[in-house]
């Protein structure tokens, strides 16, 4: 009798527990039953399910178990305000336009003298679920405090939880020591390079021939803009503006996606292609990325591939009709493939408002596809039924 109470008891506690970790999964279940949006209104206000604008900036989508989880940078008010000072938030939803907070994914550090500490710059952070080791592994990108742009560095953090907290691992700079599979006979003489002058022929043909990264051979390629993907495989790759945004590095993870193969390649060498986001579509590989303007958007590009390995070939700005120059105002972030529907990509980009980054904006936009190359249009009311 004692026993089977003590087993009873038990059973209600563990309950209580599994239940208080799951509240932000069964909120989201409960917003899908029809009150709140109805459609996605790209670039207003966008509300979640507790009525404050969706602080999840420069962000990424992962699906696991039935639900949408939704990570992005969380901005403050005011200048300065892209400076982490929170963390990363995360929210669920299961019909992708009703979000519910489910709070900071991964606090900064109250810790003064940790990589992550409070006014650290945290950006484009992604989730990935290791299937393997039933870990949810975030990447993003780090800018220790009071560096400005300078340190340019990936950074690592795990949980078992999907929506965390998640546990900060480590930073550093990728493939320290390692040349990209492409570069089969590299040089190290850095010198003969240093005569010469940014953005000409000469300096163009040398960054081609990986003038920086040979600069960066020994403390590890720079690591800014970045997203990640998983293949069918199981395998997944960092995606990453590297050489001074000059060009983006894909580098293969290890089987628990926690660190770096030592695997990687260029694409486009001096392309100044930022704000990557890569997708796979009827076996192609699909990226779409910005041009480099900081906080100001410019045209959009798009790139298609056999392989990740490549070799890539550029489609040109996937973005049409008016504003289509500027993306509409926005930078990519993410693809998101839409569950349980064919063919149906959403391209999500931030408009960014940098003099108060609490009050970015979010355009998501349905993917068209015509000859095969990735077609947006702007569209200020739509919603999952132009899919069909
Ligand atoms: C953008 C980049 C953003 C942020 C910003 C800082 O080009 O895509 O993620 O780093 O620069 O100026």
């Amino acid at each position: 009798m004692v026993k089977s109470s003590f087993i009873y008891l038990s059973l209600v506690v563990l309950t209580s527990f599994v239940l208080m970790g799951s509240t932000c999964t069964s909120n989201a279940k409960k917003t899908s039953t029809g009150h709140g949006y109805a459609a996605f209104h790209p670039g207003e206000i966008w509300l979640d399910t507790d009525s404050v604008h969706i602080n999840a900036h420069g962000g990424g989508i992962l699906f696991h178990e039935g639900t949408y989880y939704w990570f992005g940078e969380h901005k403050v008010a005011g200048r300065g305000g892209n400076r982490a000072m929170v963390g990363v938030s995360c929210y669920s939803s299961s019909d992708l336009m009703n979000w519910t907070s489910c709070g900071i994914a991964l606090p900064v550090a109250t810790d003064t003298l940790s990589e992550i500490t409070k006014g650290c710059v945290i950006e484009r952070p992604k989730v990935i679920y290791n299937e393997k080791t039933g870990m949810f592994v975030m990447w993003f990108h780090l800018e220790l405090k009071d560096q400005g742009y300078a340190a340019a560095r990936t950074g690592l953090a795990i949980s078992d939880k999907v929506s965390g907290p998640y546990t900060y691992v480590k930073s550093f700079r990728p493939n320290a020591g390692i040349w990209p599979m492409e570069m089969t006979n590299p040089s190290r003489d850095t010198g003969k390079y240093n005569h010469l002058k940014w953005w000409t022929p000469e300096w163009r043909k040398a960054v081609e021939e990986g003038l920086f990264v040979q600069y960066d051979f020994e403390k590890g390629q720079m690591s800014r803009d970045m997203t990640l993907f998983v293949d069918d495989d199981g395998k997944a790759y960092h995606i990453h503006s590297a050489e001074e945004n000059l060009t983006l590095h894909i580098s293969e993870l290890t089987p628990d996606y926690q660190d770096f193969t030592g695997k990687w390649t260029r694409i486009f060498p001096g392309g100044h292609n930022e704000a990557p986001a890569l997708f796979k579509r009827g076996g192609k590989y699909y990226l779409i990325a910005s041009g480099c303007t900081g906080w100001d958007p410019n045209a959009a590009r798009s790139f298609v591939s056999n392989s990740i390995w490549g070799p890539w070939e550029a489609l040109g700005n996937p973005c049409i009709g008016p504003d289509s120059a500027l993306t509409f105002q926005s930078q990519s972030t993410y693809v998101l493939p839409v569950q349980g529907k064919e063919d149906a990509y959403i391209f999500m980009a931030d408009r960014w408002r940098p003099r108060n980054p609490i009050d970015g904006r979010y355009i998501w936009l349905p993917i068209s596809f015509e000859d095969e190359k990735p077609v947006i249009e702007f569209n200020e009311k739509w919603d999952l039924s132009v899919f069909e």
